[in-house]
């Protein structure tokens, strides 16, 4: 098996989850940029890596084959421009970025030197999510013409740190519609196809020390597909549930339930599809195996830059409907 030098760059909160992924693919040797010199410290210590570098120019003298770009969203085009530059395959953490600024430069840089660049919208390498999806595409159900999203999850409990971390603002990433809703959104294009418009509710309503929205409402449309969302982060119970209604059926994922399941004749039951219960760092696992079998070749990125950059259109619509109060074309 090939081993890859594999470069984390910030080992916060999902740098160190990350990083300890590739670890635990046995693909990868791991070295790593941060900029907080104890957090540095500590985590070449607590993983046994002795590359640790204070920025990525200076990790760029001895060049990595692949890099996870793990700091907060306005620094991901920079570095991964840095990084594509100097040939070296990229997995951007989500949301792609807060603006358009850079972008196009990025996949410019990407076609140019042919490295591989992915977002790590990790819900696809879910298996349930996998599963659900090749039904749908198989027509297992028909056509699909409606998708409903509900999701919500205790984030003080989940991120205890939240109020002094990017999402405190949205210049930072921060707010339910670029932290968390982003993640249900990309799932969704992924099921159904793009959004082309878009219309959004969204409102701070609990979580304290914080004012960025932590409740949110979508309806969209994903060409012909009807769709709506609803998100908050601060109800007790952690679920996300995603329906997909086709023409001869109805699918449905529900994550905290560690099931699939779908219904084709009115009346009768729901026929589950379950799995096991899947830990967070096997997800994570998952994910790295599928960034580096991209980087040797084996098949395409989970997400591409495209596709991550269309997510980010829609974060960018999303805020701007809630300024504007009415629909936003996708790109228009
Ligand atoms: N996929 C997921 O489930 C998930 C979960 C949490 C966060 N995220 C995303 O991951 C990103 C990071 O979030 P986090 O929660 O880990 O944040 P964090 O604040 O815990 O960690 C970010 C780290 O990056 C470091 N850093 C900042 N700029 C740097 C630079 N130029 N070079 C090197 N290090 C630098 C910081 O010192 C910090 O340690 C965000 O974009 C966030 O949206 C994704």
């Amino acid at each position: 098996m090939r081993s890859h030098r594999v470069l984390i760059i910030g080992v916060g909160s999902i740098g160190e989850r990350h990083l300890r992924c590739c670890q635990a693919t046995g693909r990868a040797e791991v070295r790593l940029v941060e900029i907080n010199p104890d957090l540095r410290q500590t985590i070449a210590e607590r993983y046994g890596v002795s590359k640790a570098y204070e920025d990525l120019s200076e990790a760029l003298h001895d060049p990595p084959d692949a890099a996870v770009v793990a700091t907060p969203a306005p620094a991901h085009v920079s570095l991964a421009t840095q990084l594509a530059e100097a040939g070296v395959s990229v997995l951007i953490e989500k949301p792609l970025s807060t603006s358009l600024e850079g972008v196009d430069r990025l996949r410019e840089v990407v076609r140019a030197r042919g490295v591989v660049a992915g977002v790590a919208y990790v819900y696809r390498c879910h298996p349930l999510l996998r599963a659900m999806r090749q039904a749908i595409g198989q027509g297992q159900f028909g056509r699909p013409v409606e998708l409903i999203a509900v999701a919500g999850q205790h984030f003080p409990t989940y991120r205890p740190a939240y109020r002094s971390i990017y999402y405190n603002r949205r210049e930072t990433g921060g707010g339910a519609i670029q932290d968390a809703l982003t993640h249900v959104l990309n799932a969704a294009e992924w099921l159904v196809g793009p959004i082309d418009r878009l219309v959004a509710d969204a409102a701070h309503q609990v979580l304290e020390g914080v004012t960025v929205e932590d409740t949110a409402h979508l309806l969209a449309r994903h060409a012909t597909v009807l769709a709506s969302y609803s998100l908050n982060q601060h109800q007790p119970p952690n679920e996300l549930t995603i329906t997909v209604v086709c023409e001869r059926g109805a699918a449905r994922c529900e994550f905290h339930a560690h099931r699939w399941r779908w219904m084709t004749t009115p009346g009768d039951d729901w026929h589950d599809e379950p799995l096991p219960p899947l830990e967070r760092d096997e997800l994570f696992t998952a994910q790295a195996h599928a960034f580096l079998d991209a980087v040797e070749g084996q098949r395409p990125v989970a997400c591409t830059l495209d596709e991550g950059l269309q997510s980010l259109r829609v974060n960018l619509a999303a805020l701007e409907s809630l300024a504007t109060q009415g629909w936003r074309q996708i790109g228009g």
